[in-house]
C-alpha cells in the first residue's frame, strides 16, 4: 500500500516549506505507507501565468487520486483582481475541508512538563464572511460596499459536533464557543445556540456529559487568551473569528513560523501552516519549516498514522527545546535547511 500525497507548495515561502515537510515525511520510513508524493500547482504565480489561481487538474488529482494533501501558502493581492480568487479558499469549499483545527502548543522546557500554551482554534471553514458575496454600489454616501455573511444551521452543528469530539479526546475536556451574538444576535446567535444544541442531538445520548461548555465574545476572548491562555482547551469559532484568534494565539507561542492546521472534511484531509507567504522573508531560505512539518504530523495523525505523527512531533519538540539550530523568528540564525536537517537527524 502507498499512501499518496498532492503537494501544493503555491507561493512565497510555501517553496520553501513544503519540500521540507515532504523530507521529513520520507525519512518516517516503515512507519507510514510508502508515500507517494505529486506536486500541484495552485497560487498567484499559477493565475499571473494560467489565468486561474486553482487549475481544475489540481482539484480532480486531489479528489481522484490523492489520500491527503499539503498545502503552503499562496499571496493574494489585497486589491481585487479580475479574475483572481483565493484558491485555499477555494479548495476548502470544492473539497468540502469544513474544519479547519489549529492546535497551539507551546514546548515545555523540560520532557514530561505541562506546556504553558495548549489550545485548539477550531475554525468553520466554508462560510460567514468568506463566502465572498461582496459588492460595491454608489449611493447618497458615495462609494457603498457591502459583505454578505453566511451562517447556517448545517455548518454549525457539523463543526460543533467536530469541536466536541476533539474537547471529548483531551484531557481537559473544555470547549468555549467563540462569538459576538451581542452584537450580530441572528447570525452568531444561530451559530452559539446551534453549537451549544450539539450535545442534545439525537444519538448523541450523554456522550458529551463530561465536556465542560463556556462561551466569550470574541473581542474579550482576544483579551483572555493574552491575559490568561492557559483558561482555554479547545475553542470553537465561525471562519472570520477562528481566522484571527488563531494568528492571535501563534504570537504567543513565538511565531507564526511553528503553528500548523488541517483542514478536515468526511473524506479527505489537507494539512496546511497557518502563515501566510510571508513576502518579507520569501526566496531568502530563513523561513521556519515547522509550521509545515507538525501540519504533516497532523495529516498523518488525523489519518490514523500515530507512530509517524508522534515521532515528527517529538522531532520536533527536541529540536526546539535545545535551541539551538533555529530560524531567525525564534531568535536563531539557522536556515530553512539547517532546521529541517536537525530534525532528520532527531528522526
Ligand atoms: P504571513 O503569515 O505571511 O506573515 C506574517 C509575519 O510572520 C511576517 O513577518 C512573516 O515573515 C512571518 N512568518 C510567517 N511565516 C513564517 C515562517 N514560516 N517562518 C518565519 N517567519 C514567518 O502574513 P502576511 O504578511 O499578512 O501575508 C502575506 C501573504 O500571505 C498575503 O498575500 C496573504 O494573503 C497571504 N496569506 C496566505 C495564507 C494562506 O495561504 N493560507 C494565510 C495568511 C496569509
Ligand atoms: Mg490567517
Amino acid at each position: 500500500k502507498t499512501l499518496k500525497i498532492g503537494l501544493i507548495p503555491a507561493d512565497g515561502i510555501g517553496r520553501e516549506v513544503i519540500p521540507a515537510a515532504k523530507a521529513a515525511i520520507e525519512a518516517l520510513g516503515s512507519d507510514i505507507p510508502k508515500p507517494e508524493f505529486i506536486d500541484l500547482l495552485a497560487g498567484w504565480e499559477t493565475f499571473t501565468k494560467t489565468g486561474n489561481a486553482l487549475p481544475h487538474e489540481t482539484v480532480d488529482i486531489l479528489r481522484d487520486e490523492c489520500d491527503c494533501a499539503l498545502f503552503g501558502s499562496v499571496s493574494s493581492p489585497s486589491k481585487k483582481v479580475v479574475g483572481y480568487s483565493s484558491p485555499i479558499v477555494a479548495l476548502r469549499k470544492e473539497l468540502d475541508l469544513y474544519a479547519n483545527i489549529r492546535p497551539v502548543l507551546s514546548v515545555a522546557p523540560e520532557v514530561g512538563q505541562k506546556p504553558t500554551i495548549d489550545l485548539v482554534v477550531v475554525r468553520e471553514n466554508t462560510e460567514c464572511l468568506y463566502i465572498k458575496q461582496e459588492v460595491q454600489t454608489v449611493g447618497e454616501n458615495g462609494k457603498e460596499a457591502r459583505a454578505t455573511r453566511l451562517i447556517t444551521e448545517r455548518a454549525s452543528r457539523r463543526i460543533g459536533q467536530m469541536a466536541f469530539e476533539l474537547a471529548l479526546a483531551r484531557p481537559r475536556k473544555h470547549l468555549t464557543i467563540i462569538h459576538k451574538s451581542n452584537v450580530l444576535s441572528i447570525t452568531d446567535g444561530l451559530f452559539r445556540e446551534t453549537v451549544r444544541g450539539v450535545p442534545t442531538l439525537p444519538g448523541v445520548n450523554g456522550k458529551y456529559d463530561t465536556v465542560t461548555i463556556s462561551e466569550q465574545l470574541v473581542d474579550s476572548a482576544v483579551y483572555r487568551l493574552f491575559r490568561e491562555p492557559e483558561v482555554f482547551d479547545v475553542m470553537v469559532a465561525p471562519n472570520l473569528y477562528g481566522d484571527i484568534l488563531s494568528d492571535a494565539a501563534a504570537a504567543l507561542v513565538g511565531s507564526l513560523g511553528l503553528v500548523p492546521s488541517i483542514n478536515a472534511g468526511d473524506d479527505f484531509v489537507m494539512g496546511e501552516p497557518v502563515h501566510g507567504s510571508a513576502p518579507d522573508i520569501a526566496g531568502k531560505g530563513i523561513a521556519n519549516p515547522i509550521a509545515s512539518i507538525r501540519s504533516a504530523a497532523l495529516m498523518l495523525r488525523h489519518l490514523g498514522y500515530t507512530k509517524g505523527a508522534d515521532r515528527l512531533d517529538v522531532a520536533v519538540d527536541q529540536v526546539i527545546r535545545e535551541g539551538t539550530t533555529l530560524t531567525p523568528d525564534l531568535h536563531g540564525t539557522s536556515s530553512t535547511t539547517e532546521v529541517l536537517n536537525a530534525v532528520l537527524k532527531k528522526l
